[in-house]
């Protein structure tokens, strides 16, 4: 028997950072290596993500996973048995052909990234290598540069604002852990700030503060003040980056703002950004428009790409062929890339390498629902993603993941590098 011959495969449900049940997979080869790993879940998803299997009716709000977890166990555990754990490619091609359609939706996207996540940890235990160590090969590992939330909104904060996330970027820092401390100082003024404005009430689904805000604007005038009050200049050390999620807005061309009590079309809400990048030190914008209006994706990289990186989350959803086709007409510099939305780890790599193809920047990103599971931070190293977005600055599923990445640092030593704001796209 081969040493890394897949022998056992074992889900289970474990619950996730929201309180709701997610899918957790664990994978044992001959020699008695372990591989885990547990999907994350979203709460502004693409409409052409990998499906999370729910079992639907009264329980948990029918967010069950039992049907999700019956499938690791049965036909995708009687599918690998005997494969080697080595080779990704064919695992994920295994599970691909046994889903049978295009978006994971029989076996369920939940069940096969926790498996195949779970497979890779397991090859990398078996060759007695970190995985970021192992995914990076002969390469160099390079430390992502952090998104980190400040303020959550849209659907992490019941619609208290429409953006979903007011994120910082150090791009003044040198390092991964001086990008942490720089950020941990502004989202500790942006902490008094709202206190002292009587607005402190808690933080989102991602760990921002709740975003308590007249309007989107004021929250990004908050967010400028906080990096003054931390004593960074807003831009040249500490920059803003924003998901817009507009999907989550409208679709067809119009945008509902609810907290300004407007509804504006397509150009309209481009026009907005526009002003916003003008006035505000901003670096990146996600999802600017919706996922079905890719000329307006390519208009808006057309007119601030030169200037500001331009992400797709939900318009790409982690498809390589999405990817190719958003290239193809310009649209966005940047693609968000989420393990969850292809549902295999051989799928995320081959959109992260389209977007390389296209010369675009790459961002590995968790989700609003998390576990502690930290293996995002071994793809961003070990892949070299240039970026990492997880949340924010609080909550132990988010640190998990920035503490993580703040060990890999450690463990380099001296060849650690650290991507930095060379990182970001600006060009069209
Ligand atoms: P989600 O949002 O995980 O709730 O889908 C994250 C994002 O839009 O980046
Ligand atoms: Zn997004």
């Amino acid at each position: 028997m081969n040493d890394t011959e897949i022998v056992r495969v074992r889900g289970r449900r474990i619950w996730d950072s929201r309180g709701r049940p997610t899918v957790e997979a664990d994978v044992v080869l001959a020699c008695g290596a372990l591989g885990r790993a547990a999907a994350p879940a979203g709460a502004s998803r693409g409409t052409r993500e990998a499906v999370d299997l729910r079992d639907g009716g009264a329980r948990f709000g029918g967010l069950g996973v039992a049907n999700a977890v019956a499938n690791v166990n049965g036909p995708i555990a009687a599918a690998l048995a005997g494969m080697d754990a080595r080779d990704q490619a064919a695992i994920d091609a295994r599970l691909v052909a046994l889903d049978g359609t295009p978006t994971k939706a029989r076996l369920g996207g939940n069940a096969t990234v926790a498996t195949s996540l779970a497979v890779l940890h397991a090859a990398a235990a078996a060759a007695g290598q970190p995985l970021w160590a192992h995914l990076a090969g002969d390469a160099a590992p390079t430390l992502p540069l952090p998104e980190i939330q400040i303020f959550g909104g849209g659907a992490h904060a019941g619609r208290r604002v429409d953006v979903q996330d007011f994120m910082v970027v150090a791009t003044g820092a040198r390092s991964f852990a001086e990008a942490l401390e720089m950020t941990a100082e502004v989202h500790r003024a942006a902490g008094e700030l709202m206190r002292d404005a009587g607005k402190l009430a808690g933080v989102a689904d991602e760990g921002g503060w709740w975003p308590a805000f007249d309007s989107n604007e004021a929250a990004l005038a908050m967010l400028v003040r906080a990096i003054e009050r931390a004593g960074y200049a807003p831009g040249a050390e500490v920059a803003i980056s924003l998901d817009i999620a507009a999907s989550e807005l409208g679709r067809g061309g119009r945008y509902r703002l609810g907290l300004e009590g407007r509804e504006l079309p397509g150009d309209g809400l481009a026009e907005l950004l526009a002003g916003w990048i003008e006035r505000y030190p901003i670096v990146s914008v996600e999802d600017p428009l919706g996922e079905d209006d890719p000329e307006g994706m390519a208009r808006f990289t057309r007119a601030v790409g030169d200037r500001v990186q331009v992400v797709g989350d939900d318009f790409l959803v982690t498809s390589a062929a999405r990817v190719a086709e958003a290239a193809a007409i310009g649209a966005c510099n940047c693609a968000l890339i989420k393990p969850n939305q292809a549902g295999t780890v051989t799928e995320t790599r081959a959109a992260l390498d389209a977007a390389r193809a296209a010369g675009w920047a790459t961002i590995v990103s968790a989700r609003s629902g998390e576990t502690e599971d930290t293996s995002i931070v071994d793809l961003a190293v070990g892949w070299r993603a240039g970026q990492l977005k997880v949340g924010s600055f609080a909550r132990s599923e988010r640190m998990a993941k920035w503490n993580a990445a703040l060990r890999i640092e450690e463990a380099l030593g001296e060849r650690a590098r650290f991507a930095g704001a060379a990182a970001l796209a600006r060009r069209g």
